[in-house]
């Protein structure tokens, strides 16, 4: 086990709404080991999406530390945040945000080429993933016409293609029904491994307590229960 694996010290995040200020995250610490699989609870508006936007180094906090690798990533440059967001840092959303007129099988391989400009190779561990997430059958067709359930697999196998340290999803079963829902929590729950960390902000309950650890935020901080 990796302890500070990841560690956010101090954080604070604000955003300006019609002159008012917006304090979202305030002062705020925490440290995380790998090999988990952690839950983000806290109501809508709690700035659930705004940690998990910072984590994966889509934008910038007002304040605080991001620890990572040994440095922190607040301080490096947009050049070297675009290499991290490729090689070590995914984020999962909502709404899968596949490209329409890339099939499910392109939609996967082109991340991977970014990083290795291998085609075939990229093709293979394309084709690899897809199959271990049962989509053997829908891998050359368009988003348009993958089920959502299906879409979000699409999306989860392009996150993970580069064999990501961190995975972070905001609320990636939001728009699905039960049955798919537990569908990809499993794909996630086999994702967890040493060496790597997985963040899955969610509304459900019975989700958040078959992982490890389960964070609340609220009032611009976070409790932890194990
Ligand atoms: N770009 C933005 N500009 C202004 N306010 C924002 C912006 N993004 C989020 N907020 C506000 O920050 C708070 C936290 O939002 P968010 O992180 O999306 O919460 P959650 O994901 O937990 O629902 C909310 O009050 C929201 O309205
Ligand atoms: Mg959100």
């Amino acid at each position: 086990m990796i302890n500070n694996f990841l560690k956010i010290s101090n954080l604070s995040k604000s955003y300006d709404d019609n002159s008012e200020k917006i304090q979202v995250l305030k002062n705020l610490n925490l440290s995380l080991s790998d090999n988990k699989l952690i839950a983000l609870l806290g109501p809508s508006g709690s700035g659930k999406s705004t940690l998990l936007h910072l984590l994966a180094l889509l934008d910038k906090p007002d304040n605080g530390s991001i620890f990572f690798d040994k440095i922190d990533l607040v301080k490096i440059s947009d050049e070297e945040k675009t290499i991290y967001r490729r090689n070590a840092i995914s984020i999962v959303y909502q709404n899968n945000n596949l490209i329409s007129d890339l099939t499910a099988l392109e939609n996967v391989l082109i991340a991977n080429l970014c990083k290795t400009q291998n085609k075939g190779e990229a093709h293979k561990l394309a084709e690899q993933i897809l199959k271990s997430f049962g989509l053997e059958s829908r891998m050359n067709h368009y988003p348009y016409q993958l089920s959502g359930g299906e879409q979000q697999r699409v999306a989860i196998a392009r996150a993970i293609i580069n064999n990501p340290k961190i995975i972070i999803a905001d609320e990636p079963t939001g728009n699905l029904d039960k049955k798919n829902s537990d569908l990809i929590l499993n794909y996630l729950i086999k994702l967890k491994q040493p060496g790597r960390l997985i963040l899955i902000a969610t509304h459900n309950r019975e989700l958040a307590n078959k992982m490890d650890l389960r964070l609340t935020l609220s009032n611009g901080n976070v409790n932890i229960k194990s």
